[in-house]
């Protein structure tokens, strides 16, 4: 079965061919990094016309890559949500017109399932569930009781900013570029992770939540006192900003390495399943590593599926049509957020 994968939530413009649900054909990401760069941060108006822009063409490359024609699609899988709202219609809209003139089935997915399902492509070997899944991108940081594919219970999540957006404005703080994450590793690396004391937030009663903004404004009144509004950048040396980096970094990531060991204790799961951009940085998976050697089997996202793309919305689409048993209708609204419990139909 041939699936057309079509991501639009948030900065990336993408669409994938995918055989079977693993097989990829082609994998094409426009990414918007360059338009949002000089904000910051991701300016919601601004995407949205870049997606206008870029989708066609964009559809057009993966098909070509693929080597395939549209009449040769069996199916098309969207992500709908969660997302931005003027983002998300985009894709969807697309998706819609293309499944109602080629009379082709088309399916929602959602994009923080396919965060998971992402690193469980990238496997040749059987997978054991039930998995605890955890999802750390820019929008979202979820843990997920994944009981088989489909069926999931959300056990944790943050109660203010994601992982990766802290990853970003810290990097703003320090003035680093957008996307601060990588940045913020490389300054790591020559920083002195423990001369800050700085720590991620504890959520009162519930043990596998998480916080990031109390350690984000920690790095704040760092930069600038408590009292002084502005920003003191200049006083601190390139010393001390890669200590900040560094400090920020190990609070931030032992604290997920923490919640998920202990989610992993009390749900007695064996095998790891992580997804989204933080994914890629390796001072996380040196972490990881070290702390479950021999304990859990840890599955990542493989090279080119870690950030947002296409290749995991038509991979998870084949999945889920086939738990579905058929597409969705063209009444389907894109969702600005999807409650992750989901059981099969
Ligand atoms: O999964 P993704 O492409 O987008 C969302 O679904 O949100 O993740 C993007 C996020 C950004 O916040 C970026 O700063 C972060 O992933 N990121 C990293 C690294 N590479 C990307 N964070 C920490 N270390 C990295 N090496
Ligand atoms: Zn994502």
């Amino acid at each position: 079965m041939l699936v057309l994968g079509i991501e639009s939530t948030c900065d990336e413009t993408a669409c994938a061919v995918v055989r079977n649900g693993r097989s990829i054909l082609s994998n094409i990401v426009a990414s918007q990094i360059d338009l949002h760069q000089e904000y910051g941060g991701v300016v919601p108006e601004l995407a949205c016309r870049r997606h206008i822009d870029l989708i066609i063409p964009v559809i057009d490359q993966a098909l070509s890559e693929a080597q395939v024609h549209l009449k040769d699609i069996d199916l098309i899988a969207v992500a709908y949500g969660p997302g931005l709202i003027g983002a998300l219609l985009i894709g969807l809209s697309a998706a819609k017109a293309m499944a109602l003139s080629m009379q082709k089935p088309f399916i929602g997915i959602n994009h923080v399932e396919a965060h998971l399902y992402a690193a469980l492509m990238s496997q040749t070997e059987e997978v054991q569930f039930p998995c605890l899944g955890v999802v750390i991108s820019g929008g979202h940081t979820a843990m997920v009781l994944m009981k088989k594919l489909g069926d999931y219970e959300l056990i944790g999540q943050t109660v203010d900013d994601a992982i990766g957006e802290a990853f970003d404005k810290v990097a703003k703080l320090l003035g680093l570029p957008y996307p601060g994450g990588p940045q913020i590793e490389r300054l790591a690396l020559k920083g002195n992770a423990h001369r800050y004391p700085f720590k991620a937030g504890q959520v009162k009663g519930k043990p596998l939540d998480f916080s990031f903004s109390g350690l984000k404004t920690a790095v704040l009144y760092t930069l600038r006192g408590k009292s002084s509004h502005e920003l003191q950048i200049e006083p601190f040396s390139e010393q001390d900003r890669c200590d900040i980096a560094a400090s920020f970094q190990r609070a931030a990531l032992e604290d997920v390495v923490k919640k998920t060991l202990i989610a992993a204790e009390q749900f007695k799961t064996q095998t790891l399943v992580l997804g989204g951009g933080v994914t890629n940085n390796e001072y996380l998976r040196g972490l990881f590593a070290h702390e479950c050697q021999g304990k859990q089997r840890l599955i990542w996202p493989s090279f080119g599926l870690s950030l947002d793309n296409a290749a995991m919305i038509a991979g998870l689409g084949y999945y889920r049509y086939q738990i579905q048993g058929n597409g969705d209708s063209m009444d389907l609204e894109p969702l600005v957020r999807i409650p992750f419990n989901q059981a099969p139909p």
